[in-house]
């Protein structure tokens, strides 16, 4: 790893003073993200894409920002009571769910977990014998859980729950996939308050569409990933929201901006 600088530059806040160097280890670690409002938990995404849109490049979402972004990405873990994740990421790519260590000990002193645990939602539970070797089933540092739907064959869950993750089966909405106010609803009565998705993209549409996403943090790398056909972080249509900038941040080195870090509020398109 890189070593990393050691602040990152305010540009825009809309209530704190900037510009203003802010310590790398401060940038997200304070936030004070809202709560539950019963039905659903907060939901705060957390996505990365080249300036040129893309959300994967050559396979991964990993390759596209830098040990900075890796750094801010486990950063925002130390709010969420678990992480979710599309089955799409988990097959693609892997699901390794961490937090800083330093923040891994804050989380213990407020009696939760070292690190959040791991949600994958999977309408199928249908995983081919490849994904059984990812970290996912292997890590032990991070609790896990499949959610799927009545859809799924008997022997696809008892594969999964025999590599050591446990299965829960809600309902599926109309099209066959995991129904997500149905999802929100199950989350909420694990007491999960603080829900951060971190992807992939078409985990994104179907939540965005149902209304059930509050904030965007969205990482765009200067460079340019020149595939017009890779996933955008959403991969198909959602217009029922504007964005409303919260914070940005940059990351500066020699005197070169390397790096843009934002911070939206979604707002349903008629407030
Ligand atoms: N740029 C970034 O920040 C970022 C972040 C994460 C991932 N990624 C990249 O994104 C790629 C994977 O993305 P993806 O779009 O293929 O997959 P995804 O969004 O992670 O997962 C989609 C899958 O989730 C399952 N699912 C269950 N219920 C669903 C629902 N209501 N709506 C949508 N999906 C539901 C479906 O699988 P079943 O058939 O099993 O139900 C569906 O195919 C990977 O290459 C990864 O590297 C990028």
């Amino acid at each position: 790893m890189a070593q990393l600088p050691d602040w990152l530059l305010l540009v825009f806040h809309e209530r704190e003073p900037y510009p203003r160097r802010v310590p790398l280890e401060d940038a997200y670690a304070n936030l004070e993200l809202p709560s539950s409002d019963g039905d659903r938990p907060f939901v705060y995404l957390n996505m990365v894409q080249t300036l040129d849109g893309q959300a994967v490049l050559e396979g991964t979402a990993f390759k596209i920002g830098t040990d900075v972004d890796h750094y801010l990405l486990r950063q925002l873990r130390v709010h969420a009571d678990a992480v979710l994740y599309g089955a799409g990421t988990l097959r693609k790519d892997d699901v390794i769910v961490t937090t800083h260590p330093p923040l891994q000990e804050r989380r213990k002193q407020q009696g939760r977990s070292p690190n959040p645990p791991a949600i994958v939602v999977s309408a199928t539970c249908e995983f081919a014998p490849e994904v059984f070797k990812k970290k996912f089933f292997a890590r032990t540092d991070y609790a896990k859980l499949i959610v799927t739907t009545p859809r799924a064959q008997r022997r696809d869950v008892e594969r999964v729950v025999d590599a050591g993750v446990p299965v829960e089966v809600i309902p599926a909405g109309e099209d066959g996939s995991v129904d997500i106010p149905s999802l929100m609803k199950f989350l909420a009565g694990r007491g999960v308050r603080r829900l951060l998705c971190e992807g992939g993209p078409t985990l994104n549409v179907a939540l965005a569409r149902d209304g059930a996403m509050d904030e965007l943090f969205l990482t765009t790398a200067l460079r340019l990933g020149g595939d017009p056909e890779a996933p955008r972080i959403f991969v198909e249509p959602v217009t029922n929201y504007s964005l409303q900038l919260i914070s940005e941040f940059r990351f500066e080195e020699h005197d070169k901006v390397r790096e843009l870090y934002f911070r939206f509020r979604f707002l349903p398109k008629n407030r």
